[in-house]
């Protein structure tokens, strides 16, 4: 998502953007997207939840290849007003929640190689479009990205930052969704894994609890290996009341006083859906 002050790299505009440069794409590029596209849509049946799947009808994301932003944001802009632009790569925390409060989505150019199918250290344009975008087309959700953007300049100016950016951790990249027919994948960190996807609803190891504001912004998070602890939502306007209709200056000064929570922590607070045997984190992610 976002990063600490940096140099702005030459060549990008005064908002970080660069041009995505579609034509520039080679066909094995291409064939890496259409190769994760297949088998994570495969992986994510009856595991996504409903507006993921919607999303991705909508913004036609089944077309072959790498999608064109300019294309996808006449689609997306249309549903919710948002657009996708790219950036190098992070940007600066401020120029990030500057873009989100005004309905962009920062998205990653590169696609990762062959090789690099299953892990990579830095998003990249599959993450970014078929992780994030299609449920930036869901109204709601749309809503809530912005009020995050909005929410995040405020942290910044409250040096608060530390403990938002857990909520948007626990939510937009890895949060799961309590739908009838049972839980469900929301977070992009998640639906663009293929060995998280099936890890984070069916594998014993992890905490699933209930999603809790306070809850999550003490919760620390691992970036190394999968999640610890999953939080679950009951659905998006839950998600936007609580948090774009909250003053949150209140509630940071209150976490001042609260200690900070282990990732793998479960506390006599929760409401836990699942209790983890945490069996995973001493086996490591690629062993
Ligand atoms: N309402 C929050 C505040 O007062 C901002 C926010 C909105 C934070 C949405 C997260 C998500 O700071
Ligand atoms: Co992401």
């Amino acid at each position: 998502m976002a990063n600490a002050a940096t140099a702005r790299p030459p060549g990008t505009a005064a908002d970080w953007t660069i041009p995505q440069d579609w034509a520039r794409y080679t066909p094995k590029e291409h064939a890496v997207w259409d190769l994760l596209y297949v088998r994570q849509t495969e992986m994510l049946q009856n595991r996504a939840c409903q507006a993921f799947r919607q999303g991705v009808e909508h913004l036609r994301l089944s077309d072959k290849g790498i999608p064109n932003f300019e294309e996808l944001s006449a689609r997306l802009a249309k549903r919710t007003g948002w657009r996708v632009v790219a950036v190098p790569g992070l940007v600066p925390d401020e120029v990030f929640f500057e873009h989100l409060a005004n309905r962009r989505f920062v998205a990653g150019r590169f696609i990762r190689k062959p090789e690099q199918l299953d892990y990579l250290q830095e998003p990249d344009v599959f993450h970014d479009l078929f992780g994030h975008v299609p449920l930036l087309s869901d109204p709601v959700f749309a809503d809530y990205m912005q009020a995050y953007g909005e929410g995040g300049l405020k942290a910044l100016r409250l040096n608060a930052l530390e403990k938002l950016a857990r909520l948007y951790w626990y939510t937009v990249e890895f949060g799961l969704i309590a739908e009838s027919s049972g839980l469900r994948l929301y977070g992009a960190g998640i639906l663009s894994s293929f060995g998280e996807s099936r890890f984070a609803l069916e594998d014993s190891s992890p905490n699933r609890l209930t999603f809790d504001l306070m809850r999550v912004m003490r919760t620390r998070y691992r970036i190394d290996d999968y999640q610890q602890s999953y939080f679950v939502i009951d659905n998006f306007d839950q998600l936007l009341h609580q948090t774009r209709d909250a003053d949150f200056s209140p509630l940071y000064r209150e976490l001042e006083t609260l200690p900070d929570l282990a990732p793998d922590a479960v506390i006599p607070s929760d409401r836990i859906v699942s209790r983890g045997s945490q069996k995973h984190a001493y086996r490591g992610k690629f062993q």
